[in-house]
């Protein structure tokens, strides 16, 4: 058998199944270093067009939505989430943000759209449009460095709250985040688990959400990380966009101050 293609393990692959799997694993590798390669990117297109299509009984669009710079104002807007808005008097982070809008200017049935916020990947479901627009909102702020305010009272409490929850135990295994985020070197089974106190770690994971989850076959955000881990922790299902969820977010954001967005991110 000759080479056609420099690298041993594309080489080994037309030879043997064995092979194959190695040969997949380097592709897989090299996909997760481009951004033209994330499925992502096309689900940001995706949330592109709906976030500029008339929808909702009101059929409006959301480019009039304010995530804080001011109304359709949205570049470098993510990376000053989670934040205090005086109108709906909370502390939001993009995604529950994006729920206050649907619902205030397209007219949106607030319990309606819970019924339905992620894409069930033992289905192989497509992205729902909440966690499409909101890849699309966070990808305004690639490149751009997380900088949340933190001077309203409501955006230090939410801070606090969140790092008072972060070590928080409760449920039947007793664990706080804390039992599995707090310390460097920890994995369960092969994932190496994020410690939210090492800088770099906690800087290189929130600038990588939201994130197309290979395993998933789809785009997940935060808050789909947030139900994920209290499932992790036999809890129940956290509420979307609540304080509670929002909080954490605040604390990590605050933790990963300063790293700059790389979006879309690309993950197992
Ligand atoms: C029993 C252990 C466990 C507990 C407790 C736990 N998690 Fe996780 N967490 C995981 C695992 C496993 C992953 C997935 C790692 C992977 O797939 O690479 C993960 C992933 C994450 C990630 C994404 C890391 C990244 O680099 O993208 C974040 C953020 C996170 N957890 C936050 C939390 C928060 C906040 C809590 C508390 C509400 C929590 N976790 C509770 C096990 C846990």
């Amino acid at each position: 058998m000759r080479c056609m293609i420099p690298g041993l393990a594309i080489c080994l692959s037309l030879a043997a199944p064995a092979a194959l799997a190695e040969a997949s694993v380097a592709e897989y590798r090299a996909a997760l270093a481009d951004k033209d390669a994330n499925p992502g990117s096309l689900i940001i297109e995706k949330g592109e067009m709906l976030f500029k299509t008339k929808r909702g009984a009101k059929a409006e669009t959301l480019e009039k939505c304010d995530f804080g710079l001011g109304a359709g104002k949205l570049k470098g807007a993510a990376a000053q989430m989670p934040r205090y808005f005086k109108d709906t008097d909370r502390v939001q982070d993009v995604e529950s943000r994006l729920v206050s809008c649907m619902v205030r200017l397209q007219g949106f049935d607030e319990a309606e759209i819970k019924k339905k916020l992620y894409a069930d990947q033992r289905f192989n479901e497509d992205n729902t449009p909440l966690e499409a627009m909101a890849a699309y909102v966070y990808a305004q702020s690639d490149g751009m460095a997380l900088n949340p305010p933190k001077k309203h009272p409501k955006e230090k409490e939410a801070v606090k709250l969140g790092e008072a929850l972060f070590w928080h135990r409760y449920g039947p295994m007793d664990f706080s985040c804390a039992t599995c985020h707090a310390e460097d070197g920890k994995r369960v089974r092969l994932q190496a688990l994020v410690n939210h106190y090492n800088k770099k770690d906690i800087q290189a994971t929130v600038s990588t959400w939201p994130t197309y989850r290979v395993s998933h076959g789809a785009m997940r955000n935060m808050q789909h990380r947030m139900w994920d881990c209290h499932w992790q922790m036999r809890l129940p299902d956290i509420d979307y966009g609540s304080p509670a969820a929002v909080a954490i977010i605040a604390f990590q954001a605050d933790q990963a101050r300063g790293v700059k967005f790389d979006l879309p991110g690309m993950k197992r």
